[in-house]
This record gives C-alpha cells, structure tokens and sequence, in this order.
C-alpha cells in the first residue's frame, strides 16, 4: 500500500494548501492591509518551495520515465511566469495599484496549472513504475530545508 508521503499525494497536498491560502486571501476586506500582506506572502513562499521542489526533483524523474517533453517544457514556462509575478507581489505593499489584480492572476495561473499537473502529467506518473515513495523523501526532506531558511 502506498503511503501518504509518496511524491503525488505530497504535490497534490500542497496544491490544496495553496488553494485554500488564495481563497482566505479573497475572503479578506480591502481594510485588512496587513493581513492580505501576510497571507499573500505566505502564498509566494509557498509557491516558491512548491516549484523548487518540482523542478529539483520532481520534474527531472518524470521527464525521464514519461517521453513527453513538451508537456515538461510547458510546466517550466508556467512556473516561470508564475515566479515573475510572484517576485513583484512580494516587492509590493497590499494598498499599491494592481496589487489584489497581480494575486488574482497568480491564483488563475497556478489553478490553470494544478489541473495540468492532476489531470495530465500524474496520471502519466502513475502508468510508469517511478519509485514515487522515494521521489516524496527526498522533496520532503528538501522542503524541512528550505523552510528552515
Ligand atoms: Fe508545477
Ligand atoms: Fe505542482
């Protein structure tokens, strides 16, 4: 039986967290400065160590055990605009222009890409015999790291 801690039911927990953090950040009233600072924060972080993980581990292995490049290739670019955006929503403060526009878009970008990676590329994972159980030690273990830093 596989447990909980394999690298598919690790991702798709993340995605869940992420998701619920966007739906507090939308719950927020426009006076809630501070909060929708701090919760909007914690979703770049979030996001930040979620790709890191994908790309430094993830990605590499199912590259190599599913022949579809082109679907990698697009994750990449997804994760790299992804990063733009989060890199100016952490430079910003909660009350500049196009703040609440720059989280929004970040949410519908990640949603657009969650449902690739659910619906597309795991279910390629899952017909291949990739050692998920191993691939989920080593993110998880990259994660305690960074989230230490
Ligand atoms: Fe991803
Ligand atoms: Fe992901």
């Amino acid at each position: 039986m596989k447990t909980t801690n394999d690298a598919l039911s690790l991702l798709i927990k993340d995605h869940k967290d992420v998701k619920e953090m966007f739906e507090q950040f939308e719950g927020l009233s426009d006076r809630s400065k501070a909060t929708k600072k701090k919760v909007a924060d914690q979703i770049c972080q979030a996001l930040t160590v979620h790709t890191q993980l994908e790309e430094e581990i993830f990605y590499p292995a199912v590259r190599e055990a599913v022949s579809d490049d082109d679907l990698m290739d697009e994750a990449l670019v997804e994760h790299a605009s992804a990063k733009e955006l989060i890199e100016q929503i952490q430079s910003m403060e909660a009350d500049d222009d196009l703040y609440d526009a720059k989280v929004k878009v970040l949410s519908e970008q990640v949603e657009h890409h969650v449902r690739e990676e659910e619906d597309e590329m795991f279910p390629k994972v899952r017909k291949t015999n990739l050692d998920v159980s191993a691939l989920g030690e080593k993110m998880m273990s990259l994660k305690q790291q960074l989230n230490k830093l």
